[in-house]
């Protein structure tokens, strides 16, 4: 029996030493060790033997247990890291390789240009106000003072949708709405798209942006709006900028003025940009036309206001420094970039 006992452990070791994978080890511990192994069949078969030989062979039995088990385990443990290795060589991730590139977005310069003014003006106390770019002949000419006759309301010139309905050809009609709806004084300004019928070209496009602002409230002169778009000319271009009031005329105001600034590329001296006159024509204001005032139901002589409007693309193309209105609407990346 002792060689029996012999014989299994070496056959078993050989096995053991043979297997590949831990299926096969789970195999073995079954054929040796399970309830019907090999070795527990010599095991049970130990109560047949004499009281002297019981002990010895019992000892020798355990030894082959002991010894299968242990092999197994150190096997089974090989096995597993192997697997592992293998694993990890097959996920292995090339850190050496270089990161994708991450691109990050520009502000689109008209955006940043919107942004920056309703900065400007929000510090100075002003809200914003969003209007709607559908408007009818009251809101886009009437009520701003322009006629039935004002060569503005031209078939030639606007888009209308009916006679009476049209898309909004200034941010201007805000300021009525604005003095209907909202309770004196009021501070605002309304940036907005704005529709005319014009054909596209390094100046025009049919649709652009502009800025308008409205201010109502007692005792407001010419002054204050003065000192207004002064302190925005300089935040907007810059401290060294100055500006110039040119008297203009607009239905809607009166006085009218159109403001200009030093021009951005000369600095004054004159150049092609600014036709050599040293200034460039920024915006056009007023102090609110008393008619336009008692027309949304202001008492005219309680009341002054001043209002002004500018258009975006224009402040952005002078403070950037670019020749082409079509270049914001072509969305060629290296344009954007430059941002
Ligand atoms: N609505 C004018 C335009 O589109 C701009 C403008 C001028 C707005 C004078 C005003 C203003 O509010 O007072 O050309």
């Amino acid at each position: 029996m002792k060689e029996q006992l012999e014989n299994i452990k070496i056959k078993a070791l050989n096995e053991i030493e043979a297997s590949n994978t831990l299926r096969e080890i789970e195999d073995i511990r079954v054929k040796y060790l399970g309830k019907k192994g090999e070795l527990t069949a010599v095991l049970k078969s130990m109560k047949n033997l004499s009281k002297e030989e019981r002990p010895v062979i019992g000892q020798v039995a355990n030894e082959v247990r002991e010894v299968l088990e242990e092999n197994l385990k150190n096997k089974k443990s090989d096995l597993e890291k192997l697997e592992q290795d293998k694993k990890l060589l097959e996920e292995i991730i090339d850190i050496t390789l270089p990161a994708k590139k991450m691109t990050i977005g520009k502000m689109y310069p008209l955006d940043k240009t919107l942004e920056e003014l309703s900065n400007i003006f929000i510090g100075m106390g002003y809200e914003i106000v969003s209007g709607r770019e559908v408007e009818t002949g009251y809101y886009n000419f009437d009520a701003l003072n322009l006629g039935k006759e004002h060569p503005a309301r031209d078939e030639q010139d606007t888009f209308y949708i009916t006679n009476n309905i049209m898309l909004r050809t200034a941010t201007s009609p805000v300021q009525i709405h604005t003095m209907e709806s909202q309770s004196l004084p009021i501070r605002m300004i309304a940036p907005g798209k704005v529709y005319r019928s014009d054909e596209v070209d390094a100046t025009h496009s049919p649709v652009f942006h502009q800025v308008e602002g409205l201010v109502i409230d007692e005792n407001i002169t010419f002054g204050d709006l003065k000192g207004v778009l002064a302190e925005f000319a300089k935040k907007f271009f810059g401290d060294k900028v100055k500006v110039k009031f040119r008297p203009h005329y607009f239905p809607f105001t009166e006085p009218s003025a159109e403001v200009d600034v030093t021009c951005v590329m000369c600095g004054g001296v004159g150049c092609s940009i600014c036709k050599n006159e040293g200034f460039i024509e920024i915006l056009g204001c007023g102090m609110v036309h008393p008619r336009v005032l008692e027309m949304a139901g202001i008492d005219s002589t309680k009341y002054q206001g001043f209002a002004f409007g500018m258009g975006v693309e224009r402040l952005t193309m002078l403070k950037y420094n670019i020749n082409d209105l079509r270049l914001f609407y072509e969305n060629d990346i290296r344009f954007l970039e430059q941002f």
